[in-house]
């Protein structure tokens, strides 16, 4: 789950008390009409549902988060930059998936008496982010600190979102964490030596659970024909695409000091995780973005740069005004960007469906 949260909700706990820094990037925590939600008739995928219920039943991963011995040593040897860019990074990934769990539990809640086939798969997708977030928390934890989710559950924030738009991201989200988390894996097969903390040998188990929620949501997309059989949904299904990627772009970068000490370069690593993702959405969203045009990546490399003078001045010690007046045509300049890829002529996915890999 990715997505934003106001600042002042957010804040890690024990040792030192750090506040995570707002910005658009941010995780943001979701709520949507659970009454809609309840009400909506999903019987086409009905069969679909049932087996992964099965699956999630199944619970592959039940023993898979337990700290082995290996992380019971000092990281004191990680500093500097580094180690910011990797708290940071721990910080992030943990309120991602803890609300990830916040948002399940309350839908498996809400559609208890109603729907008590997707009740259960919520539920068991909430048991899923739980464990996530409470892995991630143990790890920041050796770095001397630690989100206070209790803190966060009390004082949360939402963004209310429709229940079409929370089955679009939601699934991106399932699926874009899940290639994030296997190429980082993948990578670090073939260079142990980038391996500097224990926590990556954990991403082959984790990003299946990853990929099981993506299939759930790709469940729930294709039980209603309005979310892939209209013209609008092949709008909305690349509007998200475009959103959730440029986020990525802009965190990846954020972050780059992280992926240099795992020894990934973040140009390419952020280009892989958009590629795999998009080909992957093409079996569930009618249409999806031509990753392959000239000006994709190029545009998205001006949205970076923009966002990198826009950081600058946000670090500045300008008069709030002064900032605001500076950042705007930077700001403009990157909606401008975005909304020429998303004019370029997106994928049929549709009538791609049985060739895609
Ligand atoms: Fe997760
Ligand atoms: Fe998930």
């Amino acid at each position: 789950m990715v997505t934003s949260l106001p600042n002042s909700s957010l804040e890690a706990s024990t040792g030192k008390k750090k506040a995570l820094k707002e910005n658009i990037l941010t995780p943001r925590f979701y709520t949507t009409d659970f009454e809609k939600a309840a009400n909506l008739d999903y019987s086409a995928q009905d069969e679909e549902l049932q087996a992964m219920l099965a699956e999630m039943r199944a619970d592959y991963n039940r023993h898979h988060f337990t700290r082995d011995e290996e992380f019971n040593q000092s990281w004191e040897h990680i500093t500097g930059e580094a180690r910011q860019a990797f708290i940071d990074y721990l910080e992030r990934s943990c309120v991602s998936e803890f609300s990830g769990f916040l948002l399940f539990k309350e839908l498996s809640r809400r559609l208890k008496a109603r729907n008590p086939l997707l009740a259960e798969i919520f539920n068991l997708m909430a048991r899923d982010e739980a464990r996530h977030a409470g892995f991630l928390n143990k790890a920041m934890g050796d770095f001397d600190c630690a989100m206070d989710l209790g803190y966060l559950t009390k004082h949360r924030v939402y963004t209310f979102f429709p229940i079409e738009w929370v089955i679009y991201t939601v699934y991106l989200s399932e699926k874009i964490g899940y290639w994030r988390y296997i190429i980082i894996y993948r990578h670090l097969e073939k260079h142990p030596e980038n391996q500097f903390y224990p926590l990556f040998r954990y991403f082959e188990s984790w990003c299946q659970d990853e990929n099981r929620h993506g299939d759930i949501f790709k469940a729930l997309l294709r039980s209603q024909p309005k979310l892939w059989k209209t013209w609008q949904s092949r709008l909305w299904s690349r509007f998200f695409l475009l959103t959730v990627f440029a986020t990525h772009t802009l965190t990846v970068h954020e972050r780059a000091g992280f992926y240099r000490l795992l020894g990934l370069a973040p140009t390419e690593f952020d280009a892989e995780v958009i590629r795999k993702t998009n080909e992957t959405a093409a079996r569930a969203f009618p249409s999806v973005l031509n990753t392959e045009h000239p000006e994709f990546f190029k545009r998205l490399h001006c949205c970076r740069e923009l966002n990198v003078k826009i950081s600058e001045i946000d670090n500045s010690s300008q008069p709030k005004w002064l900032k605001a007046l500076r950042k705007l045509p930077l700001q403009l300049s990157i909606i401008g960007h975005l909304l020429r890829i998303y004019l370029i002529k997106g994928i049929d996915a549709e009538a791609l469906r049985g060739t895609v890999r």
